[in-house]
């Protein structure tokens, strides 16, 4: 059977491909407030502020594609079974060719319904008000905002307390409840954490196999996944 890993992915593995992370210096948090363009009372006060930034992401993600570090992600499949859990709301896990991504956050190219959450679009144009879900409501990005829940966390977690071995990649650690998916893996499972700036949390710095890369992801994931396809993934 193949060994098992979990990946946690966050802004810092789409950096190289030009999304933009949160809270680098030069992070879309500098420039934006969260709170108006990324929580339900933005929502409620402008939403058209709200649809904008949205739509300036989402016209930005169209034109990107993937970089080395997520290509060598999908080159890990052939060896392991590998299951993506981003922070990201970009597809470009899925453009490489990743076969199985979750994602926490939601899906930039992707829309619902603002009455009903089971009803999810594909959307790749602009999105304004006046746009309407077949239940007549507005539509509104498919994406967890600050304060919402994130039903997406009890898929996850599985994966990372039965993973053989776990990537971090391009994450502050900042934002819970996703930071707090460490917490779930097995105490000896190698957790590998390519970034080149990393956070190393307080029980992140518990964990006895902890293995801090300080690269960018173009480097630092390929380096990894070609040691990890060397050791071979047979349990
Ligand atoms: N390669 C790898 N990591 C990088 C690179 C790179 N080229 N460039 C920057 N980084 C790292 C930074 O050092 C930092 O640790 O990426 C991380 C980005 O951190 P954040 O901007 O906080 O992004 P993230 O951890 O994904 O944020 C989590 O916060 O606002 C929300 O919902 C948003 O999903 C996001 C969540």
């Amino acid at each position: 059977m193949k060994k098992k890993i979990a990946v946690l992915t966050g802004a810092g593995i789409s950096a190289e491909s030009g999304i933009r992370t949160f809270r680098d210096a030069g992070g879309l948090w500098e420039e934006h407030d969260i709170m108006e363009v990324a929580s339900p009372s933005g929502w409620q006060n402008n939403p058209e502020l709200v649809l904008e930034f949205y739509n300036r992401r989402r016209r930005q993600v169209l034109k990107a594609t993937p970089n080395a570090g997520h290509k060598a992600l999908v080159a890990l499949e052939e060896v392991y079974d590998v299951t993506i859990i981003t922070q990201n709301v970009d597809s470009l896990h899925e453009k490489a060719g990743s076969t199985k991504v979750l994602h926490l956050h939601g899906e930039l190219l992707k829309v619902r319904s603002v009455a009903n959450p089971e009803l999810i679009y594909p959307w790749e144009k602009d999105l304004s008000m006046g746009d309407c879900a077949e239940d007549g409501a507005q539509l509104r990005p498919h994406i967890v905002w600050f304060g919402e829940s994130v039903p997406m966390i009890d898929k996850a977690i599985p994966y990372f307390a039965e993973a053989d071995i776990v990537l971090v990649i391009g994450t502050s650690m900042q934002v819970y409840p996703a930071a707090g998916l460490i917490r779930y893996t097995l105490p000896y499972a190698p957790i590998f954490y390519i970034d080149p700036h990393p956070n190393i949390s307080h029980e992140l710095a518990l964990r006895p196999a902890l293995r801090t890369i300080r690269s960018k992801a173009s480097k630092g994931v390929p380096e990894v996944v070609k040691q990890l396809m060397k050791d071979g993934g047979d349990s």
